[in-house]
């Protein structure tokens, strides 16, 4: 048996957790450190009396779909969002995945050509089901921009283009190369659609993903989609465009029309989470993680334990050969610790993974037990590149 198939009937995929309290979890009444989330700057519980009287003014939920009405806690966290960032329309919607599953539905008429990073996020590619003309899509290897270019030059540049990435790629941890496809897209006539799930509010000196510190010239060829739901572990997720995308994008993404906002509690919450940002207890708490992060990397480095991942980046992912799962999540297990494979059909066969995430949760002694038990496991890991 195979992919989910194979795992459907053992623990490794819809586990249930009798109860979280901060980076643990308990299972059959076992308390289990938990790397499976990634809620990377702990803020899990930060609901205040405050956030209370937010959702209580507004109610729970915008009252209306998009098309129908708006109230003004949606609006201002959107325009937030555009002072902050610099992009020109920003428009929240529940989740990056309903998103990316229909974004291409309103903006994929409008290129000739679009090219898809060959790691990117599995509702990116479902997300191409709506097309009409599928014959427009390819694939380019994980962040290979000579081949990209390559595939650049044999085309008209009148045709217009799309390249669509991961900000951070969540399978093995590294990063785009944003500003090396920017240059691409200025010189070839290309737009570049940046899934940064994982990178908003975790990287920049702003928290502002793979996009903080861009010019506007940059900004204005990105359409950039990001969420609270893995920084601050709230379902608030968000789209930005330039204004000459505005119509048909307002017009024509389902997820923008028929449906309404986030709720108004998560949306109060992510308003006051955004305008902190910039904070010092945030900055802070970015820190933290990229130490996490650094340490974790080195410590692998040094015992000659294989790395997919960056360590710029609070997630450390290791290839694993599929047979050997069982055995990897025994190991696991047994010490207390609880982490996500990646199998196929989320990965390609081949390209299984397991992943831990840091957060600001966890302690300086979780990453320890971390370590010793990586050490214990390290023969069952593949021996593939390191970063
Ligand atoms: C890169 C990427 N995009 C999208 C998603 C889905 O995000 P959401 O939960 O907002 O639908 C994930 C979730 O793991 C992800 O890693």
């Amino acid at each position: 048996m195979k992919g989910f198939t194979r795992l459907a009937n053992t623990d490794f995929v819809f586990q249930e957790f009798e109860s979280v309290e901060g980076s643990s979890v308990e299972q059959n009444g076992k308390s289990l450190i938990d790397f499976g989330t990634s809620a990377y700057l702990g803020l899990s519980f930060d609901i205040t009396n405050e956030d209370l009287e937010v959702a209580r003014k507004w109610g729970l939920r915008n009252h209306w779909s998009r098309i129908s009405g708006n109230n003004a806690l949606t609006r201002e966290l959107e325009i937030e969002l555009e002072k902050g960032t610099g992009i020109d329309c920003v428009r929240l919607a529940q989740s990056i995945s309903l998103i990316n599953l229909t974004i291409l539905k309103s903006i994929g008429r409008l290129f000739d050509s679009i090219l898809i990073d060959e790691d990117a996020h599995i509702t990116i590619k479902l997300g191409t089901g709506v097309l009409s003309k599928k014959d427009k899509v390819s694939y380019f290897p994980n962040n290979d921009i000579a081949f990209l270019e390559e595939k650049f030059l044999s085309m008209s540049n009148d045709s217009k283009k799309l390249i669509i990435i991961d900000g951070v790629y969540s399978m093995k941890g590294n990063l785009a190369k944003v500003s090396r496809l920017l240059e691409l897209c200025k010189k070839y006539n290309a737009y570049l659609l940046i899934d940064d799930a994982h990178g908003f509010g975790v990287i920049g000196e702003k928290g502002h993903g793979v996009i903080d510190s861009l010019p506007k010239e940059d900004l204005d060829r990105v359409i950039y989609v990001g969420s609270f739901s893995k920084c601050a572990s709230n379902p608030v997720a968000f789209i930005g465009f330039n204004k000459e995308l505005k119509t048909q994008i307002d017009n024509y993404t389902p997820c923008l029309i028929y449906s309404g906002p986030p709720s108004n509690l998560h949306v109060g919450i992510s308003l006051r989470h955004f305008k902190n940002f910039t904070s010092n207890e945030f900055r802070e708490k970015r820190e933290l993680i990229k130490y996490f992060s650094k340490r974790l990397h080195h410590f692998c480095q040094t015992n000659n334990i294989k790395t997919l991942s960056s360590s710029d980046f609070p997630l450390l992912s290791a290839s694993i050969k599929e047979k050997e799962l069982e055995n990897i999540i025994e190991i696991l297990k047994r010490v207390g610790i609880f982490a996500k494979p990646a199998i196929f059909p989320v990965v390609r066969r081949g390209d299984e993974i397991i992943r831990f995430s840091l957060t600001a949760m966890h302690s300086l002694e979780q990453i320890s037990t971390l370590e010793s038990a990586l050490y214990e496991a390290r023969h069952l890991f593949n021996p593939m590149e390191i970063n």
